[in-house]
């Protein structure tokens, strides 16, 4: 993927190209309603999580990381529900944006690779939010992009995944999302030395035509 730094062509799947994040965020000079994934609102599936799940399982205050942040709906979210959020993003486009969005807290938002991250971010957090940029990456970078995930984690942390479920009989596409197969989800985690703390669930989301989705958490094994 071209914006994921130097390394990025050695990574890339020999018949799937990379989707260049950077020059979209940069095209579209300001006008989110041509960001496919951005409607200003955060995540409705993160939102129930955080609404019934969350207050179980995290305190006010605790170190909380969005991963691929985009425009930063869903990290303005948590941080008015008062939680220590670092959202990150490949694209250094994307965080001027969110920060544009959200001056009080530019802070918390910065440029990093999940494939590259730097040790400032490694075993930090009580809580890693990653939506949507696990499907955007071409398959055969999933499970370092897992490794990722997981390095973000301290030893007591937990992973909040959100993605789009491929569907039986799915034809493959050459451009993303690529959907990620619940199967796919528990084997990349567990190939990251992370197991699943409840149950998958698998929904319909409130788009029209619905899109099948998977949320699940997990945690260091
Ligand atoms: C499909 S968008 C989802 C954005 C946001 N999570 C959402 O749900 O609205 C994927 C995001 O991941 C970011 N991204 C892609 N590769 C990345 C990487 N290696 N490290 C960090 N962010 C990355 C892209 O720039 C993009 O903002």
């Amino acid at each position: 993927m071209s914006n994921a730094g130097p390394v990025a062509d050695t990574r890339v799947d020999s018949d799937i190209a990379p989707f260049d994040f950077e020059h979209l965020y940069r095209s579209a000079a300001g006008d989110a309603s041509v960001i496919p994934w951005s409607d200003g609102h955060p995540n409705p599936a993160m939102v129930t999580w955080f609404d019934v799940i969350g207050p179980g399982l995290l305190r006010c205050g605790c170190r909380v990381a969005v991963v691929g942040c985009g425009l930063g709906e869903d990290a303005r979210e948590l941080v008015r529900r008062g939680y220590d959020v670092t959202a990150f993003d490949s694209s250094q486009t994307a965080v001027d944006w969110a920060r544009r969005l959200d001056p009080a807290n530019a802070q918390s938002y910065q440029v990093a690779d999940l494939l590259e991250l730097p040790a400032a971010l490694t075993h930090r957090f009580d809580l890693v939010v990653e939506i949507y940029t696990l499907q955007s990456m071409p398959p055969s970078w999933r499970q370092e992009m897992m490794n990722g995930l997981s390095s973000l984690l301290n030893s007591r942390g937990h992973l909040l995944v959100i993605c789009r479920e491929e569907l039986p009989d799915e034809p493959c596409s050459d451009e993303p999302p690529w959907p990620v197969s619940s199967q796919d989800l528990v084997s990349l985690a567990s190939g990251s030395g992370l197991t699943m703390d409840g149950s998958l669930d698998s929904f319909d989301d409130d788009q029209d035509p619905p899109v099948r989705r998977l949320r699940g958490l997990f945690r260091n094994a």
